[in-house]
């Protein structure tokens, strides 16, 4: 591949990106830690440039859509956090917002939301945990390389139950909106259950097309990407409890080691700044 070739690719527009109000957010209100962002994410990119990484139909789809699905397998490590969730929601558990500073969080939004129950600490092994699946699946491994054109961390995990009741009725929904981080962040949501046309878990909508719908989050078990600061998306009130994981994922230069925020955290506000933890008196 020729030079002018890969700078091409560097600044390709996705098509997906083509409604979305973010560039213009981005210069009508310049945000510092998106700056910092863009460059660390720049830097990334030039460590890589010469590195060509494998593309493949699910990498073509994603690049297309912004977006890509499965089902999980039995036994696979989602399980896991399930399983902790379940155990979490037993016990006691002290509430923290943020464990790590140098990052983005919100206290107020979140605990006014009566019909979400967090886990509030996770510890460093069902980190690794996640982090090695995600890196074991050749299809997400290669669509966020692919996308990022560079390595990648995870830099938050979070697992909740939603609930379909809440005394609170202004706190019930979520309706439809583009997330607001840095440019070239991914999440992957799990969602444990089985949803329907009638309870789906998570829909893509068409911003310009009076919300019609591109895609509903559906079956049993589902694990999507996507790239939700590009995509307009809602995610449904659930008909019963519903099962949340959700990953941030930034580029990364050579630590890749998994970060946990916390649950009402969103990502590293400098991200050339070290992530040390916050002392908790
Ligand atoms: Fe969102």
């Amino acid at each position: 591949m020729n030079l002018k070739s890969k700078i091409k690719k560097v600044f390709k527009i996705y098509p997906f990106y083509r409604f979305n109000p973010y560039i213009t957010n981005f210069v009508s209100h310049p945000n510092k830690s998106f700056i910092l962002h863009m460059l660390y994410s720049f830097l990334c990119i030039s460590i890589n440039f010469l590195n060509s990484y494998k593309k493949n139909r699910v990498t073509i789809f994603f690049n297309k859509n912004g977006f890509y699905k499965k089902i999980i397998k039995e036994k696979e490590v989602p399980y896991i956090l399930f399983n902790l969730l379940e155990k979490k929601l037993n016990t006691y558990q002290e509430i923290v917002y943020c464990h790590l500073n140098n990052f983005t969080y919100t206290e107020k939004k979140m605990s006014n939301r009566d019909n979400q129950q967090f886990v509030y600490d996770i510890e460093k092994s069902f980190l690794n945990k996640i982090d090695d699946y995600i890196r074991s699946d050749k299809d997400f491994d290669m669509i966020i390389k692919n996308y990022f054109k560079s390595e990648y961390r995870i830099v938050n995990l979070r697992i909740w139950r939603y609930l379909p009741g809440s005394k609170n009725l202004d706190n019930e929904k979520v309706g439809a909106h583009y997330d607001r981080f840095p440019h070239k962040t991914v999440k992957i949501m799990i969602y444990k259950g089985f949803f329907g046309q009638k309870n789906p878990s998570l829909e893509i909508l068409d911003a310009e097309k009076n919300e019609s719908l591109i895609f509903s989050v559906r079956g049993r078990d589902p694990i999507i990407i996507l790239d939700s600061n590009h995509l307009y998306h809602k995610a449904n009130l659930p008909k019963v409890n519903r099962d949340t994981i959700e990953i941030t994922i930034q580029p990364a230069f050579f630590d890749k080691e998994p970060l946990f925020g916390g649950f009402s955290s969103g990502h590293p506000y400098n991200p050339f700044k070290k992530n040390s933890k916050v002392q908790i008196n």
